[in-house]
């Protein structure tokens, strides 16, 4: 849905010199894809969120990674790839309408390569995702944030609505922040209806 395959200048987008250039295609994800694409996710996982977490946390959202249900969330989520001039998914992103708040897309998925972080690629796939929503008439966004990414979101206009949990196998309970970026908080004071 809205898919445009196009190339993109990672570092450009982060508006500072480049640590490396990152030369990325946009691309819808195919089953295919959902092997490497589990891998992409668990690694980024591990790495870029494992200062956030306790070890039995961290451990329920790996295993929520590999499990069969997760192929089917990847799927249902209108995720792009980001790959690299080698043919590597190096990001992903999606989207997926919410049935509980009419208009509102949910950003899902957004993961980076470890070694690529900080180079503007979060920043990408967020924006891409919002754009392929707007394309479908989702204007209001909202996501349910890992600890890790509540900066990345903060820095793409997003707020915090709510801390909360999100509830994994085992017992576990993965901390989270519920944020949203709506039109109406683009509009100044004083201009609600
Ligand atoms: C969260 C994540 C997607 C960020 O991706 P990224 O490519 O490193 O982010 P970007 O380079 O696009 O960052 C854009 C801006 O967000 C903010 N930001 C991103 N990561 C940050 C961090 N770890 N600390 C502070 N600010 C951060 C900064 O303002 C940054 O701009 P700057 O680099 O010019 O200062 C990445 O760390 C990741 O994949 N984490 C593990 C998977 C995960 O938890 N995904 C979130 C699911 S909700």
């Amino acid at each position: 849905m809205g898919f445009l395959e196009r190339q993109v200048d990672v570092h450009s987008l982060a508006g500072r010199p480049p640590l490396a250039v990152v030369r990325v295609v946009l691309k819808p994800a195919a089953a295919d894809d959902v092997p490497p694409v589990r891998d992409l996710h668990a690694r980024s996982f591990a790495t870029l969120a494992r200062s956030h977490h306790r070890k039995n946390e961290m451990a329920a959202q790996l295993a929520l990674i590999r499990s069969p249900d997760y192929a089917g969330e990847l799927l249902g989520a209108n995720l792009a790839l980001a790959v690299d001039g080698g043919g590597r998914i190096v990001a992903t992103g999606g989207w997926q309408p919410m049935p509980s708040r009419p208009g509102t897309a949910r950003i899902r998925k957004i993961f980076v390569e470890p070694a690529l972080a900080r180079q503007g690629l979060g920043r990408l796939m967020v924006s891409d995702a919002e754009a392929r929503a707007r394309r479908s008439g989702f204007n209001d966004f909202y996501v349910r944030a890992n600890l890790n990414a509540v900066p990345l979101y903060q820095a793409l206009g997003y707020r915090e609505i709510a801390e909360g949990l999100m509830a994994l196998d085992g017992g576990v309970s993965l901390p989270v922040v519920f944020m949203e970026k709506t039109r109406a908080m683009a509009k100044p004071p004083g201009d609600q209806p």
